[in-house]
């Protein structure tokens, strides 16, 4: 195992090896891009546990992130797979004595659950606003606090997979925004009390990536047709990133990043990088910021004149 006794970053802590044997617990680890990441660590012969609602997509993910470790030659690692909603008092709890019983501890938290959504935010029931909280912060709360401090103990990583609208918010996404920069708050505050502690924590803010449909047989790219047209917005906002001239994320890169930046114990993650700039250009200049932002964003919203006109 690589040894984490060190702040600094060796050379053997960049090369993928690091992983070896790494215990890791992944919530969200049974689709989309927190299967990504579950296969990659599985390939550099980390022995995961993956977290998901679906029983059904829990086995699955086992059985995917097993065929990858045959394949990288990791014969004798273990893949281990529980079914839970995180969004439930208890079983955050839960879901951490189970790692902790199968793994025999727990060295790496990755938080890879969140749910986006289209809307109008005048016209949105204040129910909806309560539901983004949920399904992108409050499914990280207990989770988090019942793992830190054994990740802490053992000098690991606490890497949450937030998004760009945890930076910005634009149209059609104002509500996804909200959950999201609201789990960005919650992991700096861990941060400041885990780092003294010993622990990692890195923030991922990705901007739409691109999925493999054929891989994937749960993944949907119609999950938004239903808000778009209840909203009354432009069926542009049904695009990644609501419409955002932004090119996909390569799953399988942003992951190795992850990675890497976790052996870097790099405290933030953005991509595309020009994002960053773009968020720092806001803070500095809040004018200019946001008309270059809205170069970048699509016109979500139907004019009165339009919505009169489908009415
Ligand atoms: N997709 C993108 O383009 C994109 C862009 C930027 C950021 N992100 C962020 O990246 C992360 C992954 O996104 P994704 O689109 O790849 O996700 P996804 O395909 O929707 O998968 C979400 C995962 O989380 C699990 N999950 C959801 N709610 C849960 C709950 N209450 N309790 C336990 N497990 C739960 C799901 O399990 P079940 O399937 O069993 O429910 C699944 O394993 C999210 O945080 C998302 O906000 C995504």
């Amino acid at each position: 195992m690589a040894d984490h006794n060190s702040d600094r970053c060796t050379k053997d802590d960049l090369s993928p090896g690091y992983w070896y044997q790494q215990r890791c617990l992944i919530a969200g680890g049974t689709n989309g891009f927190g299967l990504i990441l579950a296969k990659t660590l599985c390939r550099y012969g980390a022995t995961v546990m993956l977290i998901g609602r679906s029983a059904d997509g829990v086995r699955n993910a086992i059985a995917l992130c097993e065929t990858e470790a045959r394949t990288a030659n990791n014969s004798t690692q273990q893949v281990h797979g529980l079914t839970a909603d995180l969004n439930q008092p208890g079983e955050g709890e839960r879901v951490v004595a189970h790692c902790l019983q199968k793994l025999g501890g727990c060295d790496s938290f990755f938080f890879c659950i969140g749910q986006s959504s289209r809307s109008a935010i005048l016209n949105l029931p204040p129910n909806e606003i309560r539901r983004s909280i949920e399904a992108n912060l409050m499914t990280a709360v207990e989770v988090t606090q019942a793992v830190a401090e054994t990740v802490c103990r053992a000098r690991g990583h606490l890497v949450f997979i937030s998004s760009l609208a945890g930076k910005f918010v634009t149209p059609a996404m104002g509500n996804y925004a909200i959950g999201k920069s609201s789990l960005a708050a919650f992991v700096e505050a861990v941060r400041l009390e885990a780092e003294l502690l010993g622990g990692h924590v890195l923030l991922v803010s990705p901007g739409p990536i691109a999925r493999n449909i054929q891989k994937e047989p749960n993944c949907s790219f119609n999950r938004y047709d239903s808000e778009v047209v209840k909203h009354g917005l432009r069926d542009i906002a049904k695009q990644p990133g609501g419409g955002a001239s932004l090119r996909l994320l390569n799953a399988t890169r942003l992951a190795q990043e992850v990675l890497l930046a976790c052996r870097k114990r790099a405290p933030e993650l953005v991509r595309p990088k020009k994002a960053m700039l773009l968020a720092g250009f806001i803070a500095w200049f809040p004018s200019w910021g946001r008309k270059i932002l809205h170069r970048y964003t699509s016109n979500a919203y139907q004019s009165t004149d339009e919505k009169r006109l489908l009415s």
